[in-house]
């Protein structure tokens, strides 16, 4: 059974994100309100087009909102300075993206070491040993020395999911996770996100036009055209039923 609390990890108030088009502006976000709670995993549903990218890169740190507010824990991050969202970026956020984007010339456990490297962890045994740490969290004990072409797509994933919770983020964030996978390895990794999620308490945003992550979700927010059009709460917890704490 999952215990949910009503703390809130992710806000965002009357967020806009527009971009010039020639003599027009597109309205990729357009008014977007959303709580996220501590230890959440909530998917964020839409079509192509609906602003999910453009409303995670907000949520990460990675743009900046055209109008409104993004608040991660009490820190409302669009205050931030080019420094402190660097800092932000480095230690508070995890990213897995479609592509997985590891590096292809690193071993699956030096794309893990990477962001502990990033982070200024100088001691090359604690870099090593917490990768082969992590490795072993998403089901890759055994394959820490693979290179990326000597992994399956589902196991270069895993290396990425690894990648993002080596550093013990505030948020893991993840842009379409499954895309890029086969229907069976896409389940398989919706599995293990659901899994570290309740295993390690770490608060997750996936956004995904794949409504079958959904069923491993808290909560799905529908996004369409900028903007949310329902929640939806998920009663059950693999059979067993939530429970909401104050
Ligand atoms: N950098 C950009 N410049 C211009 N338009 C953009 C940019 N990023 C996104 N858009 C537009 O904003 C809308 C939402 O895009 P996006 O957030 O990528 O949607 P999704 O991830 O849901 O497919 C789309 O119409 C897209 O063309
Ligand atoms: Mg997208």
């Amino acid at each position: 059974m999952k215990l949910l609390t009503k703390e809130i990890a992710v806000k965002t108030k009357g967020l806009i994100r527009s971009f010039e088009f020639g003599e027009s502006e597109v309205y990729a976000l357009n008014g977007v309100d959303l709580e996220v709670y501590k230890g959440e995993f909530v998917v964020v549903l839409g079509p192509s087009g609906a602003g999910k990218t453009t409303l995670l890169n907000m949520i990460g740190g990675i743009d900046l909102p055209s109008e409104g507010e993004v608040f991660v824990g009490e820190e409302n991050i669009t205050n931030y300075t080019t420094n402190e969202m660097n800092t932000f970026r480095r230690n508070e956020v995890g990213w897995v993206f479609q592509f997985f984007n590891i590096v292809a010339s690193l071993r699956a456990w030096e794309n893990v070491g990477l962001a502990l490297e990033f982070q200024g962890v100088k001691d090359k045994h604690e870099v090593r040993r917490r990768s082969f740490e992590e490795l072993k969290k998403v089901g890759l004990e055994g394959k820490e020395y693979r290179f990326p072409s000597q992994l399956s797509g589902g196991e270069q994933q895993r290396v990425a999911i690894a990648r993002a919770l080596v550093k013990n983020p505030k948020i893991l964030v993840a842009d379409e996770p499954t895309g890029n996978l086969d229907f069976v390895t896409g389940q398989s990794i919706a599995e293990l996100l659901r899994e570290l999620n309740e295993k390690e308490k770490t608060t997750l945003i996936v956004v995904s036009h794949d409504i079958s992550i959904t069923q491993y979700a808290d909560r799905v927010f529908h996004l369409r055209m900028g903007k949310i059009e329902k929640i939806e709460e998920n009663p059950t917890d693999n059979g067993t039923k939530k429970v909401r704490v104050e």
